[in-house]
């Protein structure tokens, strides 16, 4: 759960070198403390992992700019040289900002503004991913516009239940993304790709969904898009050059839990591929990844200062002791959505009291902001005490928002000994700002 540059011993947490004390003297709380070390391990893993087990037939690792993205980290990206995921025009932005090159730039977004499209493809980014019959027609209007020939995927909808929360599953039939393979609709799409001649399909995509572990349902999707790929070969009397997976590999983020590593799964899908072109007497396409929660969810934590602790009584004289931290689902809404699981420890302090019943919560005015429903933490938690949860690099800060007028944190990068802001905390000037008086 913890990054590989953090460190408990003797009870307290530091990373980098540094003790999370001093880090909350510094920079407050709450904020997301973010490894730089860990995170461009995690994505250069990706990328090497994808390369040594693919060879000439390496795609791309898009890294899905939705789980983290800041200028800074597009900065990382751009030097480490992966590509990058976007779904809305804010990303794309950020993206540019940072410095990547558009040839290294994937756009998706089940419904992309005309205005995004015309941004995406006037920049020159690598592919659009195609999720509706519209966007088709919308992509090829800004395409004639700008005088260029735009590369485009199809988003292909597998039919596949992927083991992980209903919300964060996305390649069965009923949902709001992609093209049904099993309906026709996927087959329609590529009929209407085809009559624009300003439109170059490269391939078809899938993302199965989040936070899934073991290969077997890429490898299904795999198998489906490439017979899809294989149908499109007689139809047409080319191959179509690029496959892309998408992400969805899943990180620990409780005790017991593990993070997939790329090495886990890329075997695997690499024979799933070559086990279907063989079948379909295809040759192998590029293959491209997306990875965003791998990557970067295991390099932050989120460290916050306890404010009030309250013993309540709850089923029949059992102690609940609700901690309140500085914080709450604000900064961390995976609890109260998905009813995601979290760990926590004490950071600044080693503690040997009895460990009591903790429900760990924030401070925003309802019932369901809570940030872990049930953990043991040592009874002498009191006021004063810094809390750090594991894990919160993905879809964290991401999700963050202003609910009850809070300002959001910042996210701070740390590395060799020295830490440093990437992202600032925002503040009662940046609430009052939007805001118009009368
Ligand atoms: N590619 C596409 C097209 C996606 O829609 C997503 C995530 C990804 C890649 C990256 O998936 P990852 O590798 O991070 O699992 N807010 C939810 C997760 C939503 C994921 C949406 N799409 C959560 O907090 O669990």
């Amino acid at each position: 759960m913890w990054s590989k540059n953090a460190s408990l011993a003797g009870g307290t947490l530091s990373l980098a070198g540094i003790p999370a004390a001093q880090l909350a003297k510094e920079f407050g709380t709450p904020t997301f403390f973010l490894d730089e070390d860990a995170y461009r391990a995690r994505a250069l893993a990706w990328h090497d992992g994808l390369q040594s087990e693919f060879g000439t037939y390496a795609g791309t690792v898009y890294y899905a700019a939705k789980s983290f993205i800041c200028t800074a980290v597009a900065q990382w990206i751009a030097d480490i040289g992966i590509g990058i995921d976007v779904c809305t025009g804010g990303e794309l932005a950020v993206a540019l900002n940072g410095g990547i090159d558009p040839k290294k730039i994937e756009v998706h977004g089940n419904n992309k503004s005309v205005a995004e499209i015309d941004r995406a493809v006037s920049v020159g980014v690598k592919t659009i991913v195609m999720d509706s019959l519209f966007e088709i027609e919308r992509v090829a209007a800004a395409a004639r516009k700008h005088g260029v020939r735009q590369a485009v995927m199809l988003r292909l909808t597998p039919g596949i239940e992927a083991h992980t929360h209903e919300k964060i599953s996305t390649a069965h039939e009923d949902v709001k993304f992609g093209f049904s393979i099993a309906s026709g609709a996927a087959w329609a799409a590529v009929e209407a790709v085809t009559t624009h001649p300003e439109l170059e399909l490269l391939g078809v995509h899938c993302h199965i969904g989040s936070q899934i572990f073991g290969s077997e349902a890429h490898e299904i999707a795999t198998d489906r898009l490439i017979g899809f790929m294989a149908k499109y070969r007689d139809a047409y009397g080319k191959e179509l050059p690029e496959l892309d997976l998408g992400g969805g590999f899943g990180i620990a983020y409780i005790d017991g839990d593990v993070t997939v590593e790329p090495s886990d799964v890329l075997p695997q899908i690499h024979e799933a591929v070559k086990k279907a072109c063989a079948q379909h007497n295809l040759a192998i396409p590029l293959v491209s990844l997306e990875p965003g929660r791998n990557i970067v969810g295991p390099t932050m934590f989120t460290l916050y200062e306890v404010g009030t602790v309250k013993d309540v009584v709850v089923d029949g004289g059992k102690v609940r002791k609700y901690v309140s931290v500085d914080g709450g689902m604000s900064d961390n809404a995976r609890t109260a959505l998905y009813d995601a699981e979290y760990t926590a420890v004490i950071a600044q302090r080693n503690s040997t009291a009895p460990l009591a019943l903790v429900r760990l919560v924030g401070k925003h005015c309802e019932t369901g902001d809570i940030i872990i429903n049930e953990i043991q933490l040592p009874s002498d938690i009191a006021p004063g005490d810094l809390v750090a949860t594991p894990a919160t690099g993905a879809y964290g800060r991401s999700m963050a928002s202003n609910y009850n007028h809070v300002p959001r944190p910042p996210v701070v990068a740390v590395k060799d000994g020295k830490a440093r802001v990437i992202v600032r905390r925002e503040n009662e000037a940046d609430l009052l700002s939007l805001d118009v008086k009368e």
